[in-house]
């Protein structure tokens, strides 16, 4: 069976059908629909910085980090480019935290959902509250196991609603869970839960 592409190869490859070179409209409604005071932020698998960098424009303190070296140069590129001022930290989460803790809030679209053991779900959350000030909200955008698809066909790996609340109720407190659709330049977007979380 041939294996997995790792992340470093699907950015070597430019196989990165999450990329849409802009924010997601499910954080950009977060930000507007809370009025969240801007603070220091951490943005987990950040990939090419499209969210960071959205977030360094609305004035929050933004850290991104990502496993993939590449992912994070580019994302140092289109920074720079932007002339917004993130830090970007090459780091695999689960082996390390990245510096800048405590954040005030942390986002990932797609970061959490690519963990596929439940105890490393668990353990990511649990890092993820490690990092957060006191009160601190998590929002997480996390393919939804909800939409069927066909044996072998593409897009984001899904999870049940269980799965998330069994992986991170143990450390956060659930301000809401709904469904929603990761923004996409696809004609089908895919379901997503849209998981706004405190931390305990
Ligand atoms: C689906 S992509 C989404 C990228 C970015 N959030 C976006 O919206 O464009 C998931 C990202 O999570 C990163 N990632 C996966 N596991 C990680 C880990 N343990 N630590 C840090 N980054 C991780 C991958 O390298 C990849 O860039």
């Amino acid at each position: 069976m041939p294996r997995e592409k790792s992340f470093e190869e699907h950015y070597q490859d430019n196989d990165t059908p999450w990329e849409i070179n802009r924010p997601d409209h499910n954080l950009v409604d977060f930000v507007t629909r809370t009025g969240l005071p801007p603070g220091p932020t951490i943005d987990l698998g950040c990939g090419t910085g499209n969210n960071s960098i959205w977030l360094a424009a609305q004035g929050f303190t933004v850290t991104g980090c990502d496993l993939s070296e590449l992912a994070i140069t580019r994302a140092r590129e289109k920074a720079r480019l932007t002339g917004e001022g993130c830090v970007f930290l090459p780091v695999d989460f689960l082996q390390s935290l990245p510096t800048g803790a405590p954040f005030a809030l942390a986002f990932d679209r797609g970061c959490f959902h690519t963990i596929e053991a439940e105890a490393d779900r668990r353990r990511f959350a649990a890092r993820v509250a490690e990092i957060l000030a006191p009160g601190g909200q998590w929002l997480s955008l996390v393919g939804n196991l909800d939409q069927k698809r066909e044996e072998g066909g593409k897009g984001p790996p899904q999870l049940s609603a269980s799965q998330v609340l069994t992986a991170v109720e143990p450390s956060f407190e659930l301000i809401s869970l709904r469904r929603g659709y990761l923004d996409s330049n696809l004609a089908a977007p895919h379901l997503c839960w849209v998981c706004q979380w405190r931390r305990r």
